[in-house]
């Protein structure tokens, strides 16, 4: 059977966060480039996102660039870039023809003017659409986020705008570049790897951790439900003893 119909809708996951691993692995495999697995890799997001948006899950969050992936070779970099603008200037008719909102965090401006420019008008567009929010991780890493988010409660707490017993976890959370969306319940990572890599770490705090062996280019929507029906098998306790829970 399949697992999209074993998931119970009314249990879903609120957020779901998603570390698309493994593309240049898969292209390897093929004895093609790695930006060959990346343009694969689009396919895997178009179907993931459609997925996410048919089973009625509200927030989705894929780590597309992180802040150290700028070091990779210059070639890999710019064919990454080049590939977010082609791909949001495809896809952004689709988003709005399925109300899927478009979100991005991370640092934007680190991004090159022309993928900045298209990113922003595709956010602008789409700003009014409630079925899915889909927040791509662009230039993001989470302990930059967490010292960014650092930075403005010094200057607040020095501008006299909030004094120091003000600074609760409720707070912090709102200076995130996150503090729209709830957090993630469900992370799953492809590849094999089991890693966070920089990638929301406060927000993942009570995360599930999913891990597959599917290189991402692989990755299709039923992957994404049998993850789902995975992490609603499992007892989350938050802390608390499974006999508080039941
Ligand atoms: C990780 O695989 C993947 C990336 C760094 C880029 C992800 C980008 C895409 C899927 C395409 C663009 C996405 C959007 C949202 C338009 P890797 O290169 O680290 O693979 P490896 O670990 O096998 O080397």
């Amino acid at each position: 059977m399949s697992f999209r119909n074993q998931i119970n809708v009314s249990k879903l996951p609120d957020h779901v966060a998603i570390i698309m691993d493994g593309n240049g692995r898969w292209a390897k495999e093929q004895g093609k480039l790695r930006v060959f697995g990346h343009k694969n890799g689009v396919l895997a997001v178009r179907d993931t996102v459609e997925g996410a948006a048919e089973l009625g899950i509200k927030n989705l969050t894929l780590y597309a660039f992180s802040t150290e992936n700028w070091n990779r070779p210059k070639l890999e970099v710019t064919a990454l870039m080049e590939l977010l603008v082609s791909t949001i200037n495809k896809e952004t008719k689709t988003l709005m023809e399925n109300n899927v909102r478009l979100n991005a965090i991370g640092n934007l401006e680190a991004l090159p003017s022309r993928c900045y420019k298209e990113l922003k008008e595709a956010m602008e567009k789409t700003a009014g659409n409630t079925r899915l929010t889909l927040t791509l991780a662009l230039s993001y890493s989470s302990r930059w986020e967490i010292t960014q988010a650092s930075k403005k409660i010094a200057a607040d707490v020095v501008a006299g705008n909030i004094k120091e017993e003000d600074i609760t976890e409720a707070l912090f959370s709102s200076y995130l570049s996150t503090h729209q969306l709830p957090d993630p319940e469900l992370m799953i990572r492809t590849s094999g790897e089991h890693r966070i890599s920089n990638y929301l770490l406060w927000q993942l705090a009570y995360a599930e951790l999913y891990f597959t062996n599917k290189l991402w280019p692989d990755f299709r929507r039923e992957d994404l439900f049998e993850a789902i029906f995975n992490y609603q098998q499992r007892e989350r306790r938050f802390g608390l003893t499974s006999e508080q829970i039941s």
